[in-house]
């Protein structure tokens, strides 16, 4: 860590931020009385607040974004070189990163070919949404408009985005929604009996069926595209139960219907391949990305599609409409494919791909062992780096714990130097999976501080003794009115 602290009074920068920042997700209310958190530095899986307190980040920029770990001076000087030699063209033209990272990304896409820069993961899905839309214009005499969803997905923030957000409190109060947009069921099978009908023998076959009935009722002439994440974020780490996507693929074969993946969390590294989508051997039409693109160096997202996708938007040269008709002005910064080009080297090099596979799956085993200990973990999930805990209230029942007593594991943890996350403001009444998504640099003892921090937080906020003896642990470890998460995991 620099110094920063030793030479600098911060007070004026924390008044500054109570006084005219407006922070993300967040009740402001408490900063009347409380400092906002600011984080200050970063190096590797830690970061340091404004108190000089150092955390270590199992969340990854509280997002899951920052893949590579904080202070990477590679990815800083190549962003530097390149901003001194060019820094923005409209996208309209080329620019040497944007070529050189759009041939390396379809390197690790087989089957995908084409790269369309904007700078945030709701932009690219909202990119993705326009094409199906031009694309049920141009081809479909306007019939084949509606984009399916899933119920516990996010794809964004925007009106566009959450038209197509199956969060109910995420979208709630901002409606009406765009029209075109229909839900179909989740795929959790750890809730499968909260599903009418749900089997316990082949659930992830039925929880596929149910969107073919989706598509049924609604006319399969009418539906353009099907918008899923690999493994649902924030909507509770939802890994998809087995012969899920065998089925949705053939589903979208059959009746015609793209298959628009949202790797915004899942892209680059995230559960140990490459993409989400690859641990399930899918294959998709289009696939939209952010977060971990460039761990958070540069805004980039990316939405990438099939030459066949492509095709259709070239393919009537003499049409003045014939083509895709958008553009994201910060989707021309150089910044963002050149951090992303070093973003990438660094996974390679460093191995990073094996490491997540090998410390995801020892989060995995510690926090099954946890739950031998704790009744309060329901499920276990995961996929890589990329983890999830379901506190229950009962174990037969699976009736979920209170909001609250979740957000005091989280301020738990954070009181101990240990940043997780929770699902918040996501789906009512369940707002209770702790969330884990550590840099892919984690070493076996990070993830070990990890699921300890948890252990000992847990222990506390449900034991005996806590309730016996209702200390204030820490100045900032209040368990009766728990610190705001600022871990949210959106998405
Ligand atoms: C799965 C998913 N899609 C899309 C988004 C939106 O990305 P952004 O916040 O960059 O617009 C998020 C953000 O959390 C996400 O988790």
């Amino acid at each position: 860590m620099n110094s920063i602290f030793k030479d600098n009074d911060l007070s004026h920068i924390i008044e500054a931020d109570r006084a005219h920042v407006w922070h993300h997700l967040i009740q402001h209310k408490p900063f009347e009385s409380t400092d906002p958190r600011i984080i200050v530095e970063g190096k590797g899986m830690r970061v340091w607040d404004q108190k000089g307190k150092e955390h270590i980040d199992a969340v990854s920029g509280g997002v899951w974004t920052v893949n590579v770990g904080y202070g990477r001076e590679s990815i800083a000087d190549a962003v530097r070189e390149q901003l001194v030699r060019m820094n923005y063209f409209t996208g309209a033209a080329g620019s040497v990163p944007g070529a050189q990272f759009a041939e390396k990304l379809v390197e690790k896409m087989p089957g995908l070919s084409r790269v369309y820069y904007c700078n945030s993961g709701s932009e690219a899905n909202e990119k993705a949404f326009k094409m199906v839309r031009q694309i049920a214009h141009a081809k479909h005499g306007s019939k084949k408009y509606k984009i399916l969803y899933r119920d516990r997905d996010y794809h964004g923030t925007t009106i566009g985005a959450l038209s197509a957000g199956g969060q109910d409190e995420r979208n709630a109060h901002y409606g009406p929604f765009a029209p075109g947009f229909v839900r179909v069921p989740h795929c959790l099978e750890y809730r499968r009996h909260e599903q009418d009908g749900a089997p316990v023998e082949r659930y992830g076959e039925w929880a596929a069926d149910q969107i073919e009935q989706v598509i049924l009722a609604e006319g399969p002439d009418t539906i353009g595209a099907l918008c899923l994440e690999p493994v649902t974020a924030g909507g509770g780490v939802i890994t998809p139960p087995q012969g899920y996507w065998e089925r949705v693929q053939e589903i979208c074969t059959k009746y015609d219907v793209l298959l628009h993946l949202d790797e915004v969390v899942c892209g680059v590294g995230r559960t140990g391949t490459w993409f989400g989508y690859q641990q399930y051997g899918v294959k998709p039409d289009m696939v939209t990305m952010a977060k971990g693109v460039a761990s958070g160096y540069a805004a980039i997202a990316c939405l990438v599609t099939t030459e066949d996708v492509f095709t259709r938007f070239k393919d009537n040269a003499d049409d003045p409409m014939n083509y895709f008709r958008d553009i994201s002005t910060f989707g021309g910064c150089t910044a963002g494919p050149v951090a992303a080009l070093e973003n990438m080297r660094i996974i390679e090099d460093e191995n990073l791909l094996d490491n997540t596979t090998e410390m995801g799956a020892r989060m995995i085993d510690n926090l099954r062992v946890l739950a031998e200990k704790h009744d309060e973990i329901g499920d276990v999930r995961g996929k890589g780096l990329f983890c999830g805990a379901e506190l229950v209230a009962d174990r037969d029942s699976r009736d979920p714990i209170a909001e609250k007593q979740a957000q005091a594991v989280v301020a738990d943890c954070m009181a101990q130097g240990v940043i997780i996350g929770v699902t918040n403001r996501s789906v009512p009444g369940r707002n209770n999976t702790l969330c884990f998504s550590p840099a892919l640099i984690a070493t076996p003892d990070d993830i070990d501080t990890i699921t300890d921090a948890v252990d000992g937080a847990l222990t506390r906020v449900f034991g005996w003794f806590i309730w016996a003896n209702p200390v204030t642990l820490h100045s900032d470890h209040v368990l009766r009115v728990p610190r705001q998460p600022i871990a949210n995991c959106t998405g």
